[in-house]
């Protein structure tokens, strides 16, 4: 059985992953920084006969990734699949939608989740896949931080979601030889506490792409996705 990983799964699109890969015959870890939010969630999975257990990673706290990576060990021997998905916007506030105001501490704080999280959950989990031989790391980004479709305000986050791209290449460049893929994806506009109510896809609609990154049979690597089709940078 394959296993996998969702950071930020106790709601929005990665609490969506989680439920879809679940579905496919997945065990899946459904990470969430708060455990007993995350074990709640997992309650009602579980009823509806899926195989999910909650995990406690924080990708800000160097020890409950330590933790993480050192339970899945233990348990399933492996990692087939990491889905690098907890993220905020933290620029959406009065004063801060311009990239003339945004305040750079919490620019700070969005790189730390957003960016450096993925690279630190990347650095504890890539060497398992490595030794078992293979593995999928799927980096949630946005098409906020496409440079080709790149305009103003939310500064932060777009400069967050730009650099987690330049990590998915970077990972992929180092790993791809080890039987490792990596990619990006961009959900779409998803109904979630980060997208709001207006957005038109449904978080089921948005986990589509990286679930079927994350399940197809000889995954691409090293590349950009939206709707299951090739974006650019
Ligand atoms: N929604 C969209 O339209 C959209 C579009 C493009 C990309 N995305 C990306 O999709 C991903 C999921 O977003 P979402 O829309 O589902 O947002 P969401 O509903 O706000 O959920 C965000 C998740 O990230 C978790 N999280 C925040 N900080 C964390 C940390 N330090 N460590 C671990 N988990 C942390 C949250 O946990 P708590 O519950 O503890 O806060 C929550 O589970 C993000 O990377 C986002 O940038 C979303």
């Amino acid at each position: 059985m394959k296993v996998a990983l969702v950071t930020g799964a106790n709601r929005g699109l990665g609490l969506a992953i989680t439920k879809l890969l679940a579905q496919k015959g997945l065990k899946v870890y459904l990470g969430s920084r708060d455990l007993e939010k995350g074990q709640a969630v997992c309650e009602g999975l579980v009823q509806e006969g899926l195989n999910v257990e909650a995990i406690q990673i924080d990708v800000t706290k160097n020890s409950t990734i330590k933790d993480a990576l050192a339970k899945i060990k233990e348990q399933e021997q492996t990692l087939d699949v990491l889905i690098n998905n907890a993220g905020v916007m933290l620029d959406s506030g009065e004063g801060q939608n311009s990239v003339l105001t945004v305040d750079s501490v919490i620019a700070m704080q969005t790189f730390e989740i957003n960016t450096v999280g993925a690279l630190k959950t990347s650095q504890a989990f890539a060497p398992l896949m490595k030794e078992m031989g293979g593995g999928r790391i799927i980096n949630i980004s946005s098409g906020m931080g496409a440079l080709n479709e790149m305009e103003g305000g939310w500064a932060a986050y777009r400069m967050s979601k730009t650099a987690l791209n330049s990590l998915t290449r970077i990972l992929h460049a180092e790993l791809n030889d080890f039987g490792i893929s990596v990619n990006s994806v961009c959900p779409g506009w998803v109904q979630t506490d980060l997208g709001g109510d207006k957005a038109p896809l449904t978080p089921e609609e948005g986990a589509r792409t990286p679930v079927w990154l994350a399940t197809m049979s000889d995954p691409p690597s090293g590349k950009f996705f939206r709707d299951r089709k090739e974006i650019s940078w």
